[in-house]
């Protein structure tokens, strides 16, 4: 290999010391112009191919361009000859175009000759190109898209941030050696690499964005993932810079007719698989439909098939070694960076009970509220705060504000709507499952589906998508008035009159899944029929609205379970008979002995128990989680409470043995029939 230095190799190089006739392949034509900054090859691929196939290059081929390279270069937009400054980030002076000289791209790699020709060449790195200039929609983060392949032959590419080259620059030969790449270990090659990384300008230009989903593009909306975009092509290219930090699941195996066939087959009959996958579909059609995160949540008994109804879900989109199914637990950490590379895409989580409960609340509601905190990345990453827009389907044995209220915090109404708890399992004696197409039980039906997902991921999403941009390029208009009509439609036909508008919003999460179904089935990524995913959704709909027993507010509904289930259980128990206590005339208390007690109870005229709690426990216990206030004021509405005077909703009562005490006087009614509100027969 010859390693002759370059003649001038001391001084700023002319172009016209290239040597045009002995370029060598376009391969390497292309590598050197992406180094030197001439322009680069039309196609990323080209440059991907110089790396794979680049050849020696002689000393009077580097530094400058060929000729037939050069005039554009020179003249063209954004030159830097000159200092004719595009407004895109090139180098507004000479200065870097001349220190840039002194770079050579050569087979095995990057050389600098320093300016004082006494000195000797300097080997930097391994081959490398770059090959466009990048940065994010705020103008931030610029940087540049590097090239390069590791020894195995494995191409890299890396959108590097330019704000990793201040201070020493150890991340960014953290990030290329990790990845493969040779960086020459001594301070001067170090250095060399710091120059040339911050000095190198290509023509093209390229659009980071943090996050997979949907991005305006020049064009019209495109939708990132990690390795493909989505619509309208033309303008310039987007890549997806991720953290680094959350390891993405967007992989692909098998064909949308490997799916259809193994998967999509076996959900249908299935209501709750075809709500899962309807749901998965639906994800890329929240930011269209302006809709907010969130999502259901499969509430149910163990080993009954969610997890691998979260399996059959996740499919639609990925899946790998790991899975594309997250757990709740070993979210709740990294949540946001999680939740924000799952934007506009489907995130599954599972076993939302091992959460712990006193995390529950607040990441419930950060989820659905779709933003985290703003910070500063270290790797350059995003330095506004995250955000997402995902659909969550989540699998569990509780629900999200039974487990909130557990570690004591409030359930928000909101949260219970925007993650809406589906009851998991269907009710025909075969768990979460209704159809078992062949196979001997439940169980190896669910064993095979499971199976069959974890083959055959990944292509249906991308099928749908390519499907939904094309559609959307044609007439967006006409799509979001597909949507909006949709949601109309079904809440005429699936809302009882008078609901409230937590009900109307749960109905238009329904309705958009639905879509999200239809949709699919329609571009042939499902196997369905029309109007299947629409019939599932609706009857899930219908059970989680005859399970919440009513279209009234949500906490109001709550907070009255709360107190009888609350007496349910601790009637008995927790209550001291009024009568039974009293002082005797030494001032000792006779009768029965309470620990912990919650309260009295009295017997009314029909025989039945009447409560009277105390407000520690009423306030503490009973309405945990949620406002105390509101829970009283619907006893009273109801007729359960009888308020105190002066608006107080506690009353001040006597009780013989203990004096005057403020107390929660709840009738009998409250259980129901008021001649049988009794837990232990009546008086005692
Ligand atoms: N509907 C079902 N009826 C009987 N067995 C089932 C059913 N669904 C799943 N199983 C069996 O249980 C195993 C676990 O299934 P899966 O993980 O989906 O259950 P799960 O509902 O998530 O349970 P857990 O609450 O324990 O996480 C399956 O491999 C299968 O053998
Ligand atoms: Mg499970």
């Amino acid at each position: 290999m010859d390693e002759e230095e370059p003649q001038a190799a001391a001084s700023p190089r002319k172009p016209s010391r290239a040597k045009s006739e002995g370029a060598g392949p376009d391969a390497v034509r292309a590598m050197r112009a992406a180094a030197t900054d001439a322009p680069p090859p039309p196609n990323v691929e080209g440059v991907r191919e110089a790396l794979l196939h680049a050849t020696e290059v002689k000393p009077g081929d580097v530094g400058a361009a060929s000729e037939g390279d050069k005039p554009k270069r020179r003249k063209g937009k954004g030159g830097g000859n000159g200092g004719d400054d595009d407004g895109n980030g090139r180098p507004p002076d000479a200065t870097a175009e001349i220190l840039l000289r002194q770079f050579e791209q050569r087979d095995v790699g990057l050389f600098w000759f320093p300016p004082d020709s006494s000195k000797p060449k300097v080997h930097v790195c391994g081959p490398i190109a770059a090959i466009a200039r990048t940065r994010d929609d705020h103008g931030e983060n610029w940087g540049v898209l590097l090239t390069w392949k590791d020894n195995d032959g494995r191409q890299h590419e890396w959108p590097m941030p330019r704000a990793m080259l201040a201070g020493g620059g150890d991340g960014v030969r953290e990030y290329l050696l990790s990845r493969g790449l040779y960086v020459a270990p001594d301070q001067v090659a170090r250095q060399a690499l710091m120059k040339w990384l911050s000095i190198v300008a290509p023509i093209d230009s390229a659009r980071c964005v943090g996050q997979v989903g949907w991005h305006q593009g020049p064009a019209g909306l495109v939708f990132v993932l990690p390795d493909k975009v989505y619509g309208p092509a033309d303008g310039e290219r987007m890549i997806l810079q991720s953290s680094g930090s959350v390891v993405h699941a967007f992989n692909e195996v098998g064909s949308v007719e490997d799916w259809r066939r193994e998967v999509g087959s076996l959900c249908a009959g299935n209501t709750r698989l075809i709500l899962a996958v309807a749901a998965a579909f639906a994800a890329s059609l929240l930011h269209l439909a302006g809709d907010e995160s969130g999502g259901i949540n499969f509430q149910g008994a163990s080993r009954i098939g969610k997890s691998t109804t979260l399996r059959v879900a996740g499919s639609v989109w990925g899946g790998g070694p790991q899975g594309y199914t997250r757990n709740w637990r070993a979210t709740a950490n990294g949540l946001e960076s999680v939740a924000a590379a799952h934007s506009d895409a489907l995130l599954a989580l599972d076993e939302l009970g091992q959460m712990d409960p006193r995390e529950a609340g607040e990441i419930a509601y950060m989820l659905a509220n779709g933003s985290g905190k703003a910070r500063a990345g270290r790797d350059g990453g995003a330095r506004h705060a995250l955000y997402w827009r995902a659909m969550i389907v989540s699998t569990g044995e509780t629900s999200l504000a039974e487990l909130a209220q557990e570690g004591g915090r409030r359930a928000k109404a909101g949260q219970e709507v925007r993650i809406v708890d589906v009851p998991a399992d269907a009710g025909g004696g075969l768990g979460l499952f209704e159809e078992l197409h062949g196979s001997e039980s439940a169980d190896a039906f669910a064993r095979r589906i499971k199976d069959a997902a974890g083959r055959c991921y990944g292509a249906p999403i991308r099928a749908y998508l390519a499907g939904l941009t094309e559609r959307l390029a044609r007439d967006k208009d006409g799509f979001s008035d597909w949507l909006a009509k949709r949601r109309t439609d079904f809440v005429a036909r699936h809302v009882p009159e008078g609901a409230t508008g937590q009900v109307l919003s749960v109905a238009g999460r329904f309705a958009l899944i639905a879509s999200g179904g239809e949709l699919a089935s329609a571009l042939g990524v499902t196997g369905w029929d029309a109007g299947i995913a629409d019939w599932a959704v609706a009857l899930c709909f219908k059970e989680w609205l005859d399970r919440r027993g009513t279209v009234g507010a949500w906490e109001d509904e709550t907070g009255l379970g709360q107190v009888r289930v609350f007496i349910e259980a601790h009637g008995s128990s927790r209550f001291e008979n009024w009568e039974a206590n009293h002082r005797d005339l030494a001032g000792e208390m006779k009768g029965e002995k309470i620990i912990n007690r919650a309260g009295f109870k009295r017997a009314n005229d029909a025989g039945a128990w009447e409560y009277f709690i105390t407000p520690e426990i009423f306030k503490g216990e009973i309405c945990k989680g949620l406002d105390a206030r509101q829970v009283a004021r619907v006893l009273v509405e109801r007729g359960f409470l009888v308020p105190g005077g002066g608006g107080k909703f506690s009353r001040s009562l006597t009780v013989p043995g203990y004096g005057k005490l403020r107390l929660y006087h709840l009738r009998a009614e409250i259980m129901g029939d008021a001649g049988d509100g009794s837990d232990d027969g009546g008086k005692g």
